[in-house]
């Protein structure tokens, strides 16, 4: 009798073992993707910086692209212009190889086959979504204690002749130090960090997805994250990719093939079956990407686009950002058709589906609130967020 509950003491020490150094292995995996992200947006910030230098007077502030003041948006007078409530939720590993496996999603098959839009069926109830990931499990296995499973948004938009402005605030709410990072801070340069996605032509799902036909199982910090050495192994891509240790946000359309079953075993996504460099210049050229404009807690932006991989293609952008009072402001602008590659033409009487992502609370990567699909359109009381004329 000892002997047996000696060896089930045995067992449960070494099941523990193994339970922590999974963990530990975890953890390490977080790190590394953290460090190559925040790698990331401090190259792409010099560089979208060093474009914008080009066109205007030598920047004196080498990081800054925001224009001084509050010019970004001076001719606007915000207060006669709409503004639309946002609920932005934590999304965890929710990929969007997840959201079309029936095994994983019980709203796959009328997702996928059916036509519906997230915002269908999930609309109503994303307090509940963000507060059950957030706190961890399947879908978040590194969870951050104290942060918060939605933030309530306001965005405003208008445009003149030429521009777009968008506005867009929320309560800032302290911080929660993230328990596997040094420090707690994934990305310490920046508080906060907007994104606003256009989705452009031609993209499977596009309009009821909005940014989850970016976000794949093997991105950064996601269940299939290849790894350095993979990403290594397969140089060719890698190179295309500009990839080391992580692989960015890409479109299905770039690829050969995506595995979204994943039966016999097989990794989640589709990372390394890259199409020719012919294919994707000829879907950039159709304009199937997602347009990416990007603003730091600093009031820096950059403009560019997700197709093979993130891409700054230096389209005109300028941004301010502010943290007052508790609430957070950011304001930016872009022509409404800049004719950069990359950019989507805004259009009258054409409704776009956008998506708008915060990192709050100095994250990188997927640890961010997200909105579902949102429409949008110039003049048009109809969509979620009607850009008004002044
Ligand atoms: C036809 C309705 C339907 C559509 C469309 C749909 N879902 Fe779902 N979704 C469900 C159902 C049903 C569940 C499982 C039950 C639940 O938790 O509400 C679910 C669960 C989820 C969860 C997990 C919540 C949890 O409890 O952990 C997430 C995240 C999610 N969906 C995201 C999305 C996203 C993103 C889209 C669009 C790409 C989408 N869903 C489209 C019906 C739908």
């Amino acid at each position: 009798m000892e002997r047996i509950l000696n060896k089930e003491a045995e067992e449960a020490v070494a099941a523990k073992a193994a339970q922590k150094a999974q963990q530990e292995v975890v953890k390490a995996q977080i790190a590394e993707a953290v460090e190559a992200a925040r790698a990331e947006e401090r190259a792409k910030v010099v560089s979208a910086a060093s474009g914008a230098a080009e066109s205007a007077e030598p920047a004196a502030d080498a990081g800054s692209t925001a224009a001084q003041g509050s010019s970004v948006a001076s001719s606007i007078d915000w207060s006669a212009v709409p503004s639309t409530d946002l609920t932005l939720f934590y999304p965890g590993q929710a990929s969007f190889e997840w959201v079309q496996n029936g095994k994983s999603h019980g709203g796959a098959r009328p997702l996928t086959k059916g036509g519906d839009s997230c915002s269908t069926c999930h609309a109503a109830e994303l307090e509940t979504i963000g507060n059950k990931i957030v706190a961890g499990g399947e879908l978040e296995p590194t969870p951050i204690p104290g942060k918060r499973g939605t933030i309530d948004a306001t965005v405003q938009a208008a445009h003149d002749d030429n521009n777009l402005y968008v506005k867009i605030q929320w309560a800032d709410a302290g911080h929660n130090p993230a328990p596997f990072v040094d420090g707690g801070k994934m990305d310490p340069d920046n508080q906060v960090k907007v994104a606003m996605m256009i989705t452009g032509t031609g993209i499977e799902l596009g309009e009821q997805v909005g940014c989850w036909s970016s976000c794949h199982a093997d991105n950064t910090y996601m269940p299939f994250d290849p790894g350095a050495e993979s990403i290594a192994a397969n140089q060719d891509v890698a190179t295309r990719l500009d990839a080391k240790s992580t692989i960015s946000k890409y479109l299905s359309e770039s690829r050969t093939e995506v595995e979204i079953k994943g039966r016999k075993n097989k990794a989640l996504g589709g990372w390394d079956k890259l199409k020719s460099a012919d294919e994707v210049s000829k879907l950039l050229e159709d304009g199937s990407y997602l347009d990416l404009l990007r603003v730091y807690a600093d009031g820096t932006s950059s403009n560019g686009y997700l197709l093979e991989k993130r891409v700054v293609n230096g389209g005109e952008m300028s941004a301010e950002a502010s943290l007052s009072a508790g609430t957070w402001t950011v304001v930016f602008s872009r022509p409404l058709n800049s004719g950069t590659p990359g950019d989507v033409a805004l259009e009258p009487g054409k409704t776009y589906t956008v998506g708008f992502a915060i990192h709050d609370d100095y994250a990188a990567a997927r640890f961010h609130h997200v909105t579902l699909n949102t429409s949008m359109a110039l003049d048009d009381g109809g969509a979620q967020i009607n850009v008004i004329k002044q």
